[in-house]
């Protein structure tokens, strides 16, 4: 490279730099005008409120971030000090659809402010696939993986409901943070499958947590939504689901999360393959009792996460594989 070509480059990445820390203070302090007359909002407010000026530099801040990671520049406004983490814990199997699940829904995650995305692959080894796409989406990452046991591994026909699917790559995570979250720093976990839809309202009701919080999940368990149903002082007192209501946490994966402290204070706590179907949930919230839990969106009344489930293409099927996938030339 050219000594010219270098240094202005160095200047551009002193630009991006520069552009960055700016909006980020802007968009800051915005946040904090609007949500001047609520304490609570910083932390529980819904982004409904938002001014126009708000989500563009919203908007900007994603594409700025992008452009850091695309320079291997690292974003020295990663975390804010005064607002909790948020841990999304999303495990995910290479199939046509993966890059763009991920791709979607990493674009959501972006626009989210002191989030750390822990990916977790079903696999053997990690995919260049996966790799690549968390280097470029300018979002705090850890990447693990961790292979789901042959027998518990779904076979192309399968029902999805026949074995429990997340289990090992869930756990990864949680000794990941057990490891190496820091214990004194506010965050909370959310687990954030890979073909779900994530409105960015989500992220704010559940960021202020204290123990663990619930709200309603739409096209869930064959209903258009699922929901916590609250008693007249706003407390959990049952669950609207077309399945399984007699479960102790009558709940989607999506439909929660917990406080990570409470995470690090029970390092025993874990995912089982051992469990009845639809029990996944109930296992993580042992760790806490359903008088406990926090309503969130709204008094549960709003939808802020979809149970997708996008449809799988139908690709040609030769000896029970799938014809060209992956592709030999083309990463789709
Ligand atoms: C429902 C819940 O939404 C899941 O969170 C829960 O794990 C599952 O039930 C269960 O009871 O095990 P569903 O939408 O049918 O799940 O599950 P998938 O979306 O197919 O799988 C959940 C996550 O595990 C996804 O992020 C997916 O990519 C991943 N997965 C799936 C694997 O890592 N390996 C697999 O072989 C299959
Ligand atoms: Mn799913």
């Amino acid at each position: 490279m050219s000594k010219s070509h270098r240094s202005s480059n160095i200047k551009l990445l002193r630009y991006v730099v520069v552009i960055v820390v700016i909006l980020l203070c802007a968009l800051l302090g915005i946040h904090l005008m609007e949500s001047a007359p609520d304490a609570g909002a910083l932390a529980g407010d819904t982004s409904a409120g938002l001014s126009v000026e708000t989500r563009h530099l919203r908007a900007e801040i994603g594409r700025l971030k992008q452009l850091l990671a695309k320079n291997s520049i690292p974003n020295p406004y990663e975390y804010k000090e005064n607002l909790p983490i948020i841990y999304a814990v999303t495990p995910t199997h290479s199939r046509p659809l993966q890059k763009a699940e991920l791709t979607r829904i990493s674009q959501t995650f972006l626009l989210v402010p002191n989030f750390h995305w822990i990916v977790v692959e079903d696999s053997m080894e990690k995919t260049p696939l996966v790799a690549n796409l968390l280097a470029k989406s300018g979002i705090p990452y850890t990447h693990l993986n961790a292979g789901t046991p042959k027998e518990w591994k779904l076979l192309l026909n399968d029902p999805q409901w026949k074995k429990p699917r997340g289990v090992k790559q869930r756990n990864a995570a949680l000794r990941w943070l057990r490891e190496n979250a820091d214990p004194a720093r506010a965050a909370v976990l959310f687990f954030a499958d890979d073909d779900n839809t994530y409105s960015l309202e989500l992220f704010e009701e559940m960021r202020g947590t204290e123990k663990a919080s619930v709200w309603p999940v739409g096209l869930v368990g064959g209903m258009v939504l699922e929901r916590p149903l609250l008693d007249t002082d706003d407390k959990v007192v049952g669950w609207s689901t077309g399945w399984r209501p007699q479960r102790p946490f009558a709940i989607d994966m999506a439909g929660f999360a917990i406080n990570l402290g409470l995470i690090l204070e029970n390092p025993q706590l874990e995912f089982s393959f051992d469990v009845p179907r639809g029990y996944q949930e109930s296992t993580i919230l042992a760790i806490t009792t359903k008088e406990e839990l926090e309503p969130k969106a709204d008094k549960c009344t709003k939808v802020y996460v979809w149970h997708t489930r996008t449809e799988n293409p139908k690709l040609p099927l030769k000896k029970n594989k799938q014809v060209d996938f992956p592709h030999p030339q083309f990463e789709v």
